[in-house]
């Protein structure tokens, strides 16, 4: 295995690097599928079903709502951009809330990111690369929940060589440093900042002990020497995305949690095939955990890496309270857990597996949620389903269950993903955040791209050709599918689905790269990512794409934050990130007057002017100070 520097790369590229795909076998498929669909070929985004989707009413309306001036928004779009800046719509404004390295506690006062910050206080620090969060009004206070999701660790150990950690101390800060800020923030005359020392604030690191609970929650597959129980695991790891129950608790989202395990003694055999398919190598990214933290070592603790990759509550509320991870939830490289209520009371989760080809899933509670009344067992008693999309344009929620899979209930949490290609589940164009719109019984997932479709399988060996909802070969761009269940019910088994939109630049191609009818030269972006709607039925997209802007992507400029409407298909430029950045994690005050925005890997000396960059998690109002969303 290479060693590589994954602060460089994506994770989804590290991944293969060090477990390489087949090449397609099945290339004449390949080829004879692609010439029957040219057949198709009519008007620039005809390129078979997800182009009869996106004409089919929906898109057509787009152009009729832009000439008629109905458009819902009320700005200005605003043009793509290219500098070390952020920009807002003319009658907005932004600020910076809070950067990696700044102190939650007066004990941390002084931190200095550009030296590293000492190990002692990494840990009363906003940690860095922030990404999901969501707000939460509690007793007056408004508090937020933010993820740190990894960390760079050049940047943070300075003075070790090559950013290899040299000892424990160096691996501990870097650990200290990810997972989950929670933190009360206030308005005040400067705008937004943290409320320093206040008892909420606290940070939730790769040491923090969680319990686990649900159906796998003691199994043997989740012990370990330090817990025989297998019910106690320490830290969530590399937090992504964010949710929030009814209940007003928090939802942080495991990711690539592969990359921070590695091995001193090989791969046990009894372990090798979940491994593959998951990404557990000998090598981690380079933090090198395994050499100075046994427990990340996993010659020596095999069943480590199955205590993580899964949906962990945290109660926002109560600093006292363990961290829970839910293993009803399913293992595998969760992006976000977006939480809705069924007509008859049952929780619904929606998640995404992000990597190449893995699966959109979906868990149904048994119970009922009533306002007030016990949550124990709402997001881990219940079914979990993946998603299958059939080219016309229905869809069906396929249970992981023993007698669909084959495995027993325990093995089908722990290894969701073999228990989706068991039962053959859609592959999809690396699900990253799924919403849900507030206004109609209806759900959106971010595809935000995947140069494997049509080229290579999936971790898995599953079969990748182009389908329905993922229809482009070496998909470079990204696109979003929607649903709409049955009996407008989100607990229901069956739904239709379209595509909202097909990014692409139809200033460069005339082919199905050009994306739907609602992309423009004025709106061109790829690689949607975050999502969320507000109160009013709006869609705000966010991007985490090439910001290179020329060939494929010339005119996208950089990472940015759009907003669509979702009955005429309109999209427009709201907001363009720093380059080097993507725009991640979104939520808002109570009042809706405050827009927080995250701004994760940003370059230059973005946003101090001099020095390191720093990610940050921005606020972005309107200058009138009425509501924005
Ligand atoms: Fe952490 Fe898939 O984004
Ligand atoms: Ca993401
Ligand atoms: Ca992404």
């Amino acid at each position: 295995m290479k060693d590589i520097d994954h602060s460089t790369i994506s994770a989804d590229d590290w991944d293969e690097i060090n477990f390489p795909r087949p090449e397609e076998q099945e290339f004449d498929r390949v080829v004879e599928r692609a010439i029957s669909r040219r057949g198709f070929l009519g008007g620039v985004v005809a390129f078979g079903s997800g182009a009869a989707a996106m004409n089919m009413g929906l898109l057509s309306a787009t152009s009729e709502a832009l000439a008629m001036g109905t458009s819902r928004f009320p700005f200005s779009p605003i043009a793509a951009q290219t500098d070390f800046d952020v920009h807002v719509p003319e009658g907005y404004n932004w600020k910076v809330m809070v950067r990696w390295g700044d102190p939650l506690v007066s004990a941390a006062d002084g931190y200095d990111v550009a030296e590293g910050g000492p190990v002692e206080k990494s840990d009363m620090v906003f940690g860095e690369n922030t990404d999901g969060m969501e707000t939460f009004s509690y007793q007056g206070r408004q508090l937020i929940a933010i993820n740190s999701e990894y960390t760079n660790r050049k940047t943070n150990l300075p003075a070790a060589q090559e950013g290899k950690p040299a000892n424990a101390d160096d691996v501990l800060k870097l650990q200290n440093l990810q997972g989950v800020n929670v933190m009360e923030i206030a308005e005040g005359a400067d705008g937004w900042s943290v409320v320093k020392d206040s008892p909420f604030n606290r940070r939730i690191h790769h040491n923090t002990p969680a319990t686990i609970v649900g159906p796998a929650a003691g199994h043997d597959l989740l012990k370990t020497a330090a817990d025989a129980a297998g019910t106690t695991a320490l830290g969530t790891l590399n937090n992504c995305g964010s949710g929030k129950t009814p209940w007003g608790t928090y939802l942080t989202c495991e990711e690539n949690f592969n990359g921070y395990f590695g091995s001193t003694g090989g791969i046990p055999e009894s372990h090798a095939d979940s491994f593959k398919r998951y990404g557990v190598g000998e090598k981690g990214w380079g933090y090198d955990y395994h050499v100075w933290d046994e427990r990340f070592d996993v010659s020596k603790n095999p069943n480590e890496p199955h205590r993580h990759g899964w949906i962990v509550e945290i109660d926002p509320s109560n600093p006292d309270a363990a961290p829970v991870k839910h293993t009803g939830l399913g293992r595998f490289k969760h992006e976000n857990a977006e939480v809705v209520v069924a007509a008859d009371g049952r929780v619904v989760v929606y998640m995404g597996d992000d990597e190449r080809g893995e699966y959109l899933y979906k868990f149904v509670s048994n119970g009922v949620y009533q306002p007030g009344g016990s949550t124990e067992g709402l997001l881990d008693d219940g079914t979990l389903y993946v998603a299958k999309f059939y080219e016309n344009m229905t869809g069906e929620w396929l249970a992981l269950t023993p007698e669909a899979t084959g495995m027993d209930a325990a093995e089908i949490l722990v290894f969701t993903r073999m228990a989706a290609s068991a039962v053959g589940g859609t592959t999809m164009d690396r699900p990253e955040w799924v919403a849900a719109n507030p206004q109609a019984v209806e759900a959106y997932c971010c595809l935000t791209n995947n140069k494997n479709r049509g080229v290579k399988p999936n971790a898995g060996g599953d079969d990748t050709s182009v389908n329905g909802p993922n229809p482009r070969e070496a998909n470079r761009y990204g696109q979003i599918v929607r649903w709409r269940p049955n009996d407008d019910d989100h607990a229901s088994a069956d739904f239709d689905w379209d595509l909202y939109v097909m990014a692409g630049n139809p200033t460069v191609h005339s082919d199905d790269r050009a994306g739907s009818k609602n992309v423009n030269a004025g709106n061109i972006f790829n690689s949607p990512d975050g999502m969320a709607f507000d109160t009013t039925g709006l869609v705000w997209i966010q991007t985490d794409g090439s910001d290179k802007n020329e060939e494929d992507f010339a005119g996208m400029g950089n990472n940015q934050m759009l907003v669509g409407d979702p009955v005429t298909g309109e999209i427009v430029r709201f907001m363009t990130g720093p380059k080097g950045s993507e725009v991640t994690g979104l939520c808002w005050s109570a009042d809706m007057r405050s827009m927080f925005v995250g701004i994760q890997h940003p370059g230059g000396s973005w946003p101090d002017g001099e020095g390191l960059p720093r990610s940050s998690v921005i606020v972005i109002k309107r200058d009138d100070n009425a509501v924005i969303g």
